[in-house]
């Protein structure tokens, strides 16, 4: 049995992390849900987003299943998501993106893996006026040899272990020459020990317009915090949108697992959320879980009935009228 903390979170959250339990549960894997609160929610009823009690939890299981948080709007409110970021040291944030059979896109060939540094660059939170008239801001990024370091030697680690040809730093060394600069010859360096992996650098403005006219050149791909989160989204819209890019936030003792996605306000509450890309988040924290057979045989359940595009939701198919919770018992029926 293993023991994880479930959050929910806010928004589409609640209806489409649902869908996902049932699914992870159904699996065969026997997990032991801790359930607990962060975000907008838990604000409006414990007057914090992030309460001790949710802390404690993942102190516990090390181990985080969480649905989508709505950010905070207000100079007084960080974001919980980097928060929880920080506190564990969740360092390496991994986000795969793949061509889906079922799902009609532009290409069919797309194999990215995102690797995202996740507690650096510019998302430090180093953030303040220089003026009384708050009319000239200033934000400070923040790289270390160490934090580069490791989140390269993760991305060619994680390359080696799953058979993967190639690494492509994206950076901004041109312009950025010491925080990027530091990044790109840190990476250099990681680079010739691994040999048998081809390396690639790419300034990441060329490397965006690389990735809508060829993107099958691209394989892992390693940046920064902000690229990282800017490129994932543009390899999500690839595949065939937010709905379907899990991401896997992995510290040296703990890690989180959820979607790329937000909390989408704009359909929350209507059983509309395509619950696909938590539901992949889930395959990955079974397979963190050494769950490989319950992960396998989720993921082929999942890839069946978005191939077969009938009980999918709409932003797969304009024309199904099938919801977040019919897509998930079809999911069950096939497991
Ligand atoms: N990891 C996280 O918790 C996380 C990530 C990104 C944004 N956010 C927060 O979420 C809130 C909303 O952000 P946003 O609107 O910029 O981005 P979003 O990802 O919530 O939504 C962007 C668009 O994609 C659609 N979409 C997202 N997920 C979908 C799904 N599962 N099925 C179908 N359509 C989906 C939405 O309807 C919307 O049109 C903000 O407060 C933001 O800070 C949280």
């Amino acid at each position: 049995m293993h023991n994880v903390t479930l959050i929910k979170g806010d928004g589409i959250g609640p209806s489409i992390m649902e869908a996902a339990v049932a699914v992870i549960d159904a699996s065969g894997a026997k997990i032991n849900w801790h359930e607990a609160e962060a975000g907008m929610a838990a604000y409006e009823r414990t007057g914090t987003p992030l309460p001790d009690a949710t802390m404690e939890s993942i102190e516990k299981t090390r181990v985080a299943f969480k649905g989508p948080l709505t950010t905070m709007v207000g100079e007084g409110f960080r974001s919980i998501n980097v928060e929880l970021r920080k506190r564990y040291d969740l360092y390496a944030n991994v986000r795969p993106a793949k061509s889906w059979n079922g799902v009609q896109t532009r290409y069919d060939n797309v194999d990215i893996v995102i690797v995202r540094e996740n507690t650096e660059g510019l998302y430090v939170g180093l953030e303040h006026y220089l003026t009384p008239q708050k009319d000239i801001a200033e934000s400070l990024a923040v790289v270390t040899r160490k934090g580069s370091e490791r989140i390269v030697e993760y991305a060619f680690q994680y390359a080696r272990d799953n058979n993967r040809k190639k690494v492509t730093v994206c950076h901004k060394a041109n312009i950025l020459k010491f925080t990027q600069g530091l990044f790109l010859k840190t990476a250099r360096e990681v680079a010739a020990k691994y040999p048998e992996i081809e390396f690639d650098e790419k300034i990441v403005d060329a490397a965006c317009m690389h990735m809508v006219m060829k993107p099958e050149q691209f394989d892992v791909v390693v940046t920064t915090n902000m690229f990282g989160d800017i490129l994932s989204d543009l390899t999500a819209g690839l595949v065939g949108g937010l709905g379907l890019i899990p991401g896997a936030n992995i510290g040296a003792d703990a890690a989180l697992f959820e979607a790329v996605h937000g909390s989408a306000p704009d359909i929350a509450g209507k059983n509309i959320a395509n619950p696909t890309a938590v539901m992949m988040a889930g395959v990955m924290l079974l397979n963190h879980l050494g769950e490989h057979e319950a992960a396998n045989r989720m993921q082929a359940a999942i890839e069946k009935v978005v191939s077969e595009g009938k009980f999918v939701t709409p932003d797969l198919n304009p024309a199904s009228t099938c919801g977040t919770r019919e897509m998930a018992e079809a999911i069950i029926a096939a497991l």
